[in-house]
């Protein structure tokens, strides 16, 4: 489906480079002056499935982008939230290499700067624990008026304790790490989110759905995200999808302590249908499908990227 060019909302810089790709486009294809529209944040088909189309929505809420052919359609940048982690890093990069705008967010300046600089994204330094920290942060990201196209929630713990040594505070902990960071995040950029028609994805574990001994603590943080995932995708729906990836063991900096030891990391390993740990983009992938239009009629979803271990018993 063809409109008149131009077909824009009022100018802000995102626009603008949006606005000077499409005529970079235009003139290097001799092409016809094209807007695109799709509905709900799809991608259009015909065209807009060739890189370089000119997306806007049908939708009330504003939704132009820049599809480049892979199924990230841009509005605005995703806010990666633990861009330094090992998820959060695969996600960075896999995001970036799909031309996607990002703003990064982590505690740690060096390293976030050094990333950000790699991908040209914007970023902050945070605390998740520290509401008005992440919320100002979230404000950088935000402040436009633009909109956001995604928000991944990528901070979170590993906490293995027997249950009858964990104590009040390790449940609080890692309910404030997992879940009320999460829900912070997501209250500071709604606004953001709904005009971008964004998406977001947050984190869980596979010991929700499967029961492991000293996984209490865990499990019911993470039990938490799960509940909030669901509730925030029925409450917010059709502006913004919520959705969560359950990894199983990932080799990362947070599961150091468990995949430093390589006789532990090989008999976790073996426990899997497919019989290794995961590694970042395996779990990167999955958020960023998440996070894409490829995913538009998904929401209120759990995925379980973790060999099979929240399912299948292949031994005894
Ligand atoms: N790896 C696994 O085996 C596994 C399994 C199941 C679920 N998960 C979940 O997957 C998600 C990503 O895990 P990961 O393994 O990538 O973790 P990771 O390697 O430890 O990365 C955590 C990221 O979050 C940042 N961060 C940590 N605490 C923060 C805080 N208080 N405020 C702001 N930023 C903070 C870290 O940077 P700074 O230190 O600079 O802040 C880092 O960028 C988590 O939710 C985790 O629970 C992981």
């Amino acid at each position: 489906m063809t409109a008149p060019w131009p077909c824009l909302p009022g100018p802000s810089a995102w626009l603008r480079d949006i606005f000077m790709r499409a005529r970079f486009y235009i003139h290097e294809t001799n092409g016809p002056p094209i807007v695109l529209l799709g509905r709900n944040g799809r991608r259009p088909p015909g065209r807009a499935a060739e890189s370089g189309a000119l997306i806007q929505s049908r939708h009330p809420f504003v939704n132009i982008g820049y599809d480049h052919g892979n199924g990230i359609t841009m509005a605005g940048p995703t806010l990666i939230i633990g861009a330094t982690g090992g998820i959060g890093r695969a996600l960075t990069h896999r995001l970036h290499a799909a031309k996607q705008p990002l703003f990064l967010i982590a505690r740690h300046r060096e390293p976030l700067e050094a990333l950000a600089t790699e991908v040209g994204a914007g970023w902050a330094t945070a605390d998740v624990l520290e509401e008005q920290g992440l919320r100002d942060a979230i404000a950088q990201a935000t402040g436009t008026g633009d909109g956001v196209s995604g928000l991944a929630y990528c901070v979170g713990s590993i906490v293995l304790k027997p249950f009858k040594a964990a104590k009040t505070g390790d449940y609080l902990d890692a309910f404030r790490l997992n879940a009320l960071g999460a829900a912070t995040a997501v209250h500071a950029a709604r606004d953001a989110l709904a005009v971008g028609h964004g998406s977001v994805v947050m984190f869980s574990t596979v010991a929700v759905q499967q029961g492991f001994p000293n996984h209490g603590v865990i499990a019911a943080a993470k039990g938490a995200v799960e509940g909030l995932v669901r509730s925030l995708a029925a409450e917010l729906a059709p502006a913004i999808r919520v959705n969560a990836v359950a990894p199983s063991l990932t080799n990362t900096p947070l599961a150091g302590p468990l995949t430093n030891n390589e006789q532990m990391a090989k008999a976790i390993a073996g426990m899997h249908a497919i019989p290794r740990l995961g590694e970042p983009d395996d779990i990167a992938a999955a958020a960023a499908f998440l996070l894409s239009s490829d995913s538009s009629w998904i929401t209120g979803q759990v995925l379980g990227v973790d060999g099979g271990r929240s399912r299948l018993r292949t031994k005894g």
